[in-house]
């Protein structure tokens, strides 16, 4: 091509010279017999004029035929544009290009959906933006996307080159991982009946690296969960994959603090402040009721268990006689909520296992709640001080077990700041950025339906070491050396310092985890055999890459911020995959589909 300057870059001072542009028709306007054509590259947009008065007539002609969308090549002459003319929301507003040519380099057909518009283009449906994705990544806003992921992608390349780390790419041919999800498996056309799985992390490939002596690794992963997808989980996404040997948690802290800093100066220019704060698991569950809580606001959770022990209010009682808790929050201003709005909150937390939940609005100087009646002047005291009651509040309560009404309330909290979002009472600012790590988590969690410990992270991380003794006599009180990086309440990461010493690892897996000692042997041996001939003190952790780029961009979805994302039937709407195979290709894989063919959606949440 012989582009002379690409159509963010003419200004004033360019006035009168002779430049070629290339890019697509924005828009046309025909004001009065003159057409003017903002032409639009990568870089930005420039307004072309096309004067028939000093054009030939093809030429005009041509220009007047233009659809939108089309690629074409324009030669013309720089000028200011008249005063009172300029348009100060481009780069190039001081200017237009006087059009001496016109070459249609491909003529576009009427378009499912305008690019030019972003009000309309933001209501397209998203199905058919991911349909005709290469559309919908023209928009000016999603370019921004892709091109800040990018910058981000170089920066933390830089970052860890500078610190020396050592990028190794790992296998996307893997077997099984027990890092909970489902997984994609591929089978092997050489030996029939096996199967190689995609890496839901790289996980394993990591350590074994710092048993090859790697020392600092890092890598953009791109790893592979078949789980229920949502606005913050795809199949396929990427990860910021880190190890590290002879360090211990706060060394890995100050280095993804570190990275983080340089992540925030490069994309936002803004310079966040470390350390982050510290939060341990069981302060984040009884403040927040969530081991990723949004601290940009209060609404924090406040415990009655001790005031509610003698109650009169048997469901408050009662449930602290079974060993549980009473936890209640205040939220301050929506005493106004409907009777329905109750309801409707009350079946949400129901929805996550809650027996009901108790209520107190604060109106016209009084208490109006169904279950005041119970309570004595003591508990109306206590509530009254702890929870600074004053007109205009809505109490809320959780009584069950203590995990159980954490994480209810912890919903309950999310919604009343929607509420108190949607009402215009909570507000956060554009650029507050609320990092923390959470640690100190429990190793293991007890599944009661299959009535034995799982791993609360994964199977790899260390218990402190002080709890190692309890491991096998109380479980439950033994902490990981486990920490999640968390952000406006958003998890963007996790990782812990690893077992290095094979028989802790082997411990863990058959006595602790009851995995039977064959299945050991088949899943992990190759690991515990490393772990056999020098493996140093490691650790490391994995940041979601997808939700830090939505996060920078400030876009809940990181379909946003992903180039082909698939819907949340795991579909990809633009190629039409997966799709069905070619016989021809099911029996040399030895396969046979034997489950009815179902029409495949391509819904989005
Ligand atoms: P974990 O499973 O916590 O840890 O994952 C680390 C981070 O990856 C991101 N993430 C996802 N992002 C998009 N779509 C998904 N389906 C998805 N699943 C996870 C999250 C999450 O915090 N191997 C360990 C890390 C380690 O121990 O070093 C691991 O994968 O942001
Ligand atoms: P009940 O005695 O079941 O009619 O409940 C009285 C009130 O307490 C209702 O508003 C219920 O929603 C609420 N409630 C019942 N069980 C619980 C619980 N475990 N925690 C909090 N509130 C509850």
């Amino acid at each position: 091509m012989k582009r002379t300057h690409h159509c963010n870059e003419l200004r004033p001072e360019h006035a009168g010279r002779t430049v070629t542009l290339v890019g697509w028709v924005h828009s046309r306007r025909d004001l009065g017999g003159v057409i003017f054509i903002d032409l639009r590259d990568r870089e930005g947009r420039t307004q072309t004029v096309f004067d028939p008065s000093a054009l030939s007539a093809e030429v005009f002609e041509r220009a007047s035929r233009l659809r939108s969308e089309s690629v074409i090549e324009i030669t013309g002459r720089v000028r200011v544009r008249p005063p009172g003319t300029e348009n100060p929301k481009i780069a190039t507003g001081q200017i237009e290009v006087l059009a001496q040519s016109l070459t249609v380099l491909n003529e576009a057909e009427v378009l499912p959906f305008p690019v030019d518009d972003p009000e309309i283009a933001s209501k397209v449906n998203e199905e058919l933006r991911l349909q005709y994705r290469y559309l919908d990544l023209r928009r000016p806003e999603m370019a921004r996307h892709l091109r800040l992921r990018a910058r981000v992608a170089s920066a933390t390349r830089a970052f860890f080159e500078e610190q020396g780390f050592i990028e190794v790419e790992t296998p996307i041919l893997f077997k099984s991982t027990p890092e909970g999800a489902r997984e994609f498996l591929v089978p092997n056309r050489r030996e029939p009946g096996t199967f190689y799985a995609l890496p839901q992390s790289p996980q394993q490939f990591k350590q074994i690296l710092m048993v090859a002596g790697v020392e600092r690794y890092y890598q953009l992963a791109r790893c592979f969960r078949d789980e229920d997808q949502r606005a913050d989980r795809q199949l396929e996404f990427t990860q910021i994959d880190v190890e590290m040997s002879f360090i211990e948690r706060e060394d890995l802290y100050a280095v993804i603090e570190g990275l983080l800093q340089r992540i925030w100066k490069v994309a936002l220019n803004l310079d966040i402040p470390t350390p982050f704060p510290r939060l341990k698991f069981q302060e984040a569950m009884n403040r927040f009721g969530t081991d990723k809580p949004d601290t940009r606001f209060g609404l924090e959770l406040v415990d009655f268990t001790e005031e509610f022990r003698g109650s009169a209010f048997k469901v408050f009682s009662g449930a602290v006689a079974a060993g549980g808790v009473v936890k209640a929050l205040n939220a301050k201003g929506l005493a106004g909520v409907t009777q329905g709005q109750i309801e409707t909150m009350t079946d949400y937390a129901k929805s996550f296992g809650a027996k009901g939940l108790a209520y107190i609005k604060v109106e016209g100087g009084e208490w109006k709640s169904p279950i005041v009646k119970f309570f004595s002047d003591a508990e109306k005291a206590a509530l009254q001080s702890k929870l600074g009651i004053e007109e205009g509040d809505l109490i809320l309560f959780a009584a069950d077990q203590w995990l159980t009404a954490c994480e209810i309330l912890g919903r309950i909290r999310l919604y009343c700041a929607e509420l108190l979002r949607a009402a215009g009472q909570l507000t956060f600012e554009p650029n507050r950025f609320d990092f923390l790590w959470v640690v100190d988590f429990p190793l293991l969690s007890f599944d009661k339906e299959q009535n034995r410990w799982y791993s609360s992270h994964h199977p790899f991380t260390a218990p402190v070491a002080e709890d190692i003794p309890l491991l096998k006599s109380d479980p439950k009180k033994v902490r990981g050396q486990h920490y999640d990086l968390v952000v406006n309440g958003v998890e963007l990461g996790g990782g812990s310092i690893r077992i290095h010493q094979p028989e802790v690892q082997k411990l863990v897996f058959e006595e602790v985890l009851q995995i039977p000692p064959d299945v050991v042997k088949a899943r992990f041996g190759y690991m515990l055999e490393a772990f056999k001939y020098g493996a140093p003190p490691h650790g490391g952790i994995a940041l979601g890459f997808d939700r830090l780029v939505a996060i920078l961009c400030g876009t809940p979805s990181i379909r946003d911020v992903i180039a082909f994302p698939k819907t949340a039937k795991g579909v990809c709407l633009m190629t039409q995959s997966p799709a069905p195979a070619d016989p021809k290709q099911l029996r040399e894989l030895h396969l046979e589909i034997k489950a009815p063919k179902k029409p495949s959606g391509g819904k989005t949440d």
